[in-house]
């Protein structure tokens, strides 16, 4: 396990479409891995591959529930409702801005394992869940603020 770099707003590889997972290898199973720790050593509740260079589809997400999902090749197959405060992302450090996003998402993934489940999230979850699979699409949250991008203090907002 390590720390991977995090790329930043303006490297291009966080524009790119993000390319399906086939198979569960060692290589990728250390990726999620590497990813968990690197979103950890940033305080950060979500983290896609195409943040630490990679173009595959993995997200990785703790939010405090008690849980650590891992979702590969996710899929949003429902949201209901909204919901509009701020976000904040690891790839535009030191800022923030107002997004609104569904209340309620469900998603259909997979684990680590490749084993398929379909993951229920509300509020932050649900928040979480739609900002990373954004990521796999090579989309970033700047492109949804409603107003302006503020600039946040360290530790104030929880990024993703
Ligand atoms: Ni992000």
């Amino acid at each position: 396990m390590a720390i991977r770099q995090i790329r930043t707003i303006g490297d291009e590889i966080l524009t790119k479409k993000c390319k399906a997972v086939k198979e569960m290898t060692p290589r990728t199973k250390e990726l999620i891995g590497d990813m968990f720790d690197t979103m950890y050593q940033a305080s950060g509740v979500g983290l896609a591959a195409p943040q630490v260079g990679i173009l595959k589809r993995i997200v990785v997400i703790d939010v405090e529930d008690g849980n650590r999902y891992v979702l590969v090749n996710p899929e949003i197959v429902e949201t209901r409702g909204s919901q509009t405060g701020y976000e904040g992302c690891l790839s535009v450090p030191g800022k923030s801005g107002i997004v609104t996003r569904p209340m309620y998402a469900k998603v259909k993934a997979w684990n680590e394992n490749m084993e398929p489940y379909e993951l229920e999230g509300e509020g932050l979850l649900a928040r979480a869940i739609c900002h990373e699979c954004a990521h796999l699409e090579g989309q970033l949250y700047v492109d949804l603020v409603e107003g302006e991008l503020m600039d946040t203090a360290p530790d104030e907002e929880e990024e993703e």
